[in-house]
């Protein structure tokens, strides 16, 4: 409903900050009445709600001209301007991959040889050795980490990827703070104030009753949802790390702080933000304090206010969660589109590799089903690797429907990437716990397609087949719809690193195997013809190329998933405009065959295609004939 006292005073507020952008104008008017409502339904009527009007016109006003008109030239775009296919990222540790962020433009030329335009920085932010989760437990959001440089340093290196049409994404670490942040250590002096910030209790009655329904993140390093502080003499809530204390977003001075945080960021000239594990924000007791309607509340508001002061910055939730789940932190309903602008296909992501150790497809064919619903004009970042664990967090009906039991079924894929049976792939199992067996898995791209072992063992013929993995995963992430994000390393084909076995600060988190310390002499191996790393990366560039150069690549709903009738064979076809893309996929170490009856599901089909990854051309025959396929070929037929 319109309310015009809000409308006045806002018009007031216009004025008084000599704001004459019509463009803002519209937008506020647009936002206010959803923005106060989501608000109050949080907050009630907190006189707080001025704060946070007040943070918003900041950060409208502090943003930079050029920034301004960066805005307008997305706004201008025909579709939003995340969901083209000349996208193609890349997360990476400065640390690890360069050293400083000063030594990154020197590395641009290596990003560019490859294809990649878009950088997710893992954490920046100060954040203290030995306890920082890779840098997920920020001390300071506003203190680049010493090792990586200043805040100027970042400034800098976005304008450097300005000019190069590059976009640059960082995090916001939302759910909690290092427990030496400022405002934890001001709790920790026993300022009430503070204490307020985070959920701290007396004695283990709260805590004992979460805990009930609130699953263990990592069971084996930090067990347990709750930290006893002695300082304190007080439970302290601390869902990930014990060093990692959660923020109170039933307190609105949270929100309104933080949300100035995630304006800094935007006025950095950031063009997504990644918002650190969204789905704990909110908690409630007799609840897993996951994925609650309060959570997707404080998202939706949170994305009016950017929309409102700093409207090219688009969101990213990194919500690792059930598919449904996921598809909620696009905003439902009236809200659709309105919270998170992309989020991870973690479905996509685990059923791959579920598909890479069965030979079978089915379960990612069934997946789908929840994954179209996506609504258009968000979009996901597609990916086979991370800097996290792969956890095999599909739906069981995915399992059941493709015939198999879900518990045997999952017992069987963590043994085969984890050497619990003999299997190609070494990895690990990661935050096994005890109690129900739950774990996920460890390891990098190329040591889970059998890359580690196969050069151990000097197989020439097994390490073909893990290049052929490999690039068949990446191909599927780079076609399926959304921007791939590539993780460092896996362009040269890096192995586990057992490194980190040596470091006190990281030998308890098996996730750093996969984390890799850039050896530049072996990247440089990218260049030298037939070398693995050359053949890894080469496949990588091609494939990038090919889809840039594929308009109905862009993610505009524009996917069909196939019926090929071959349970190691999954196809979508990808449309736009009357131009039509087939993208077949075989996942199984033996020779497969499809019948061309698969291709006319969806309209007519053609009688000669081109094979885009392979050049070769294809006489397509009568609906009983065949098409082959080697073990993990796949197809681009145009
Ligand atoms: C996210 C990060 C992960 C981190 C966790 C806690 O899931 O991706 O690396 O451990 O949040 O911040």
């Amino acid at each position: 409903m319109y309310n015009s006292d809000l409308q006045k005073q806002a018009n007031a507020l216009v004025k008084s900050y000599k704001i004459k952008d019509t463009g803002f104008q519209e937008r506020l008017t647009a936002n206010l009445d959803d923005i106060h409502n989501h608000f109050q339904a949080l907050y009630g009527d907190s006189p707080l709600f001025t704060d946070l009007i007040q943070t918003i016109f900041n950060a409208y006003t502090e943003r930079s001209l050029e920034l301004k008109k960066l805005d307008e030239s997305k706004a201008k775009k025909e579709e939003n301007w995340f969901l083209s296919q000349d996208l193609v990222g890349m997360s990476l540790y400065v640390d690890r991959f360069a050293g400083k962020i000063t030594d990154l433009p020197a590395k641009i030329p290596y990003l560019e040889k490859l294809g990649v335009n878009f950088l997710h920085l893992m954490p920046l932010f100060k954040s203290p050795e030995g306890e920082s989760d890779g840098g997920y437990a920020v001390e300071d959001f506003r203190v680049v980490e010493e090792k990586l440089g200043t805040i100027e340093d970042l400034r800098a290196f976005q304008k450097a990827l300005q000019q190069k049409d590059m976009y640059l994404m960082i995090d916001i670490v939302l759910n909690h703070t290092s427990h030496h942040h400022e405002w934890a250590k001001l709790a920790k002096a026993g300022i009430k104030e503070y204490q307020d910030y985070f959920y701290m209790y007396d004695d283990r009655r709260i805590p004992d009753a979460m805990e009930e329904t609130m699953p263990e993140i990592f069971p084996e390093s930090s067990p347990g949802s709750f930290t006893y502080d002695e300082k304190l003499d007080k439970w302290v809530m601390t869902v990930f790390h014990h060093y990692q204390w959660d923020l109170n977003y039933t307190n609105p001075k949270v929100f309104i702080e933080m949300l100035a945080n995630v304006f800094y960021y935007a006025n950095l000239g950031v063009d997504v933000v990644r918002i650190d594990a969204p789905a704990f924000i909110w908690k409630q007791m007799g609840t897993s304090c996951q994925n609650l309607p309060e959570a997707h509340q404080l998202l939706q508001l949170i994305k009016m206010c950017v929309e409102v002061a700093t409207p090219g910055m688009a969101i990213l939730g990194e919500a690792i969660v059930a598919p449904a789940q996921i598809m909620e932190y696009f905003g439902t309903g009236r809200f659709a589109t309105h919270e998170c602008d992309f989020a991870y296909n973690a479905t996509q992501m685990a059923v791959q590799w579920d598909a890479l150790a069965t030979g079978d497809i089915r379960v990612m064919h069934h997946a789908q089903h929840e994954l179209v619903r996506k609504p258009k004009g968000a979009t996901w970042l597609t990916y086979t690797r991370c800097h996290d664990d792969i956890g095999l967090g599909y739906d069981d009906w995915m399992i059941e429907q493709s015939g198999f039991n879900p518990y045997d079924h999952r017992t069987y894929i963590k043994n085969y990437y984890s050497g619990g049976i003999e299997s190609p792939a070494v990895g690990a199992l990661f935050a096994v716990n005890p109690k129900t067996q739950d774990a996920r898995l460890s390891g990098s791209l190329a040591s889970l397609c059998g890359l580690e072992k196969a050069i151990s063992s000097k197989d020439a013929a097994a390490i073909q087949t893990s290049i052929n993995k490999i690039t068949l995963m990446q191909a599927q992430s780079m076609f399926v719809g959304g921007v791939p994000m590539l993780f460092y390393g896996d362009e040269a084909a890096y192995t586990n690193d057992y490194s980190y076995l040596q470091d006190s600060g990281k030998s308890y988190d098996n996730r750093w195997m996969h984390r890799p310390l850039i050896d530049w002499k072996k990247n440089a191996a990218v260049d030298e013809p037939n070398t693995v790393e050359n053949r890894v990366f080469t496949n990588l560039q091609k494939l990038i190329k090919l889809r840039k150069s594929l308009k109905v690549v862009a993610d505009l709903k524009n996917i069909h998933w196939l019926e090929v009738h071959n349970n190691s064979i999954i196809g979508f076809e990808r449309y736009l405009k009357g131009e039509k893309v087939y993208f077949l996929f075989n996942f199984s170490a033996q020779p497969q065959e499809v019948t061309y009856y698969m291709l006319g599901a969806f309209g007519e089909r053609a009688t000669v295609m081109k094979d885009l990854w392979s050049g070769k051309t294809i006489q397509i025959g009568m609906d009983h004939d065949h098409l082959a396929f080697n073990p993990y070929q796949f197809y681009v037929l145009k």
